[in-house]
């Protein structure tokens, strides 16, 4: 029979024959994926197991705080949490093309991960000899079905691994369809907000702002986006839309009325889409009395920004994100 509780007693009992006492790490990237395995790991062999979260100071509001309490205060994990912010925005400084900013965010990312990663081995107690992945079936399938090596898509490479990987490779979700770990998370006790969260890519707001990415401009877009994030889910259409990107169009400026006088501010693009995986997808046909009051919010609140636009493009020929 499948049930969750059978997926999670199997995995639990293959995870703690396959490390006996040696010790894991897993990274952590705010998703759903990693977010399971990682609590399957813990189930299964508790302390044994860290979690390493890299801050690149490029996801959306309250999210990193989702991982270091809420994630935490639900599996006990041990978590080492690294504060990379300034180190991002350095090597992003003057950067606008985005797959220049893809590479930089993901060597950046690569580089911290593997320091963090050799502190926990330079650490007291037994070998660290197995890394955790949230690789799911549609992953294996796609990669070819191998296993034990990290075989992962470039495009999935933020949080991915460096080629020379000497780890061997815990990938507990390798059954498991997208729906199937939900549920999974669920049983295992984990936030709904993690649970449930819909796709983000790695390189996170960094390829969401079209133009140079500044933190004063990442706070901006970190507004915006909480208002039509919370708006939306206000409304009850965070299971209608697949994803809704945020964008800001930094290298433009509009003309607006605003408060005492005319402003010179930035648009914000909202890109409300639904699609079956991401492959292809239609723009939402949002109401109108929704997509009104995220216009006025974000204007009203989100200091510089005077002007809401909304992305009809289906994909192709639009991609989802901007960048
Ligand atoms: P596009 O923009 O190609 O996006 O239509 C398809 C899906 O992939 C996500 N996406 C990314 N995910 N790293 C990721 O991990 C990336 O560089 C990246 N670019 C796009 C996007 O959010 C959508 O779900």
């Amino acid at each position: 029979d499948w049930t969750t509780g059978n997926v999670i007693d199997e995995q639990v009992a293959a995870i703690r024959e396959q490390v006996g006492d040696k010790r894991a790490i897993c990274g952590l990237s705010g998703g759903v994926d990693s977010a399971v395995a990682a609590a399957l790991v813990q189930k299964a062999i508790g302390s044994q197991l860290t979690c390493v979260y890299v801050d690149h100071g490029l996801m959306r509001k309250g999210e990193t705080e989702q991982v270091e309490k809420d994630f935490v205060a639900a599996t006990g994990v041990q978590l080492k949490v690294v504060d990379a912010e300034e180190r991002f925005l350095k090597a992003l400084a003057g950067v606008s093309d985005p797959e220049e900013k893809r590479k930089i965010i993901g060597r950046e990312f690569i580089r911290v991960f593997e320091q963090a990663q050799a502190e926990i081995i330079a650490d007291e107690g037994p070998a660290v000899e197995f890394l955790v992945q949230g690789t799911l079936y549609p992953d294996v399938v796609e990669s070819g079905g191998g296993t034990g090596t990290a075989n992962i898509k470039s495009h999935h490479n933020v949080g991915g691994l460096p080629e020379d990987l000497e780890f061997q490779l815990i990938e507990p979700l390798r059954k498991l369809f997208k729906d199937e770990v939900r549920m999974v998370g669920q049983e295992l006790g984990l936030p709904e907000e993690i649970v449930q969260r819909q796709p983000f890519p790695g390189p996170g707001l960094g390829i969401r702002i079209v133009g140079e990415v500044t933190k004063e401009r990442l706070d901006l877009l970190r507004e915006a986006d909480a208002i039509a994030r919370e708006e939306l889910t206000a409304a009850g259409l965070d299971r209608d839309i697949w994803q809704c990107p945020v964008v800001l169009l930094a290298d433009v400026r509009s003309v607006g009325v605003q408060g005492d006088g005319r402003t010179y501010g930035h648009p914000i693009v909202l890109r409300p889409v639904s699609s079956e995986d991401a492959m292809t997808a239609d723009w939402s046909r949002l109401p109108y009395d929704v997509l009104a009051k995220i216009s006025t919010r974000i204007t009203n609140e989100v200091r510089d920004v005077n002007r809401v636009v909304l992305d009809v493009t289906s994909k192709p020929p639009g991609t989802i994100e901007w960048e």
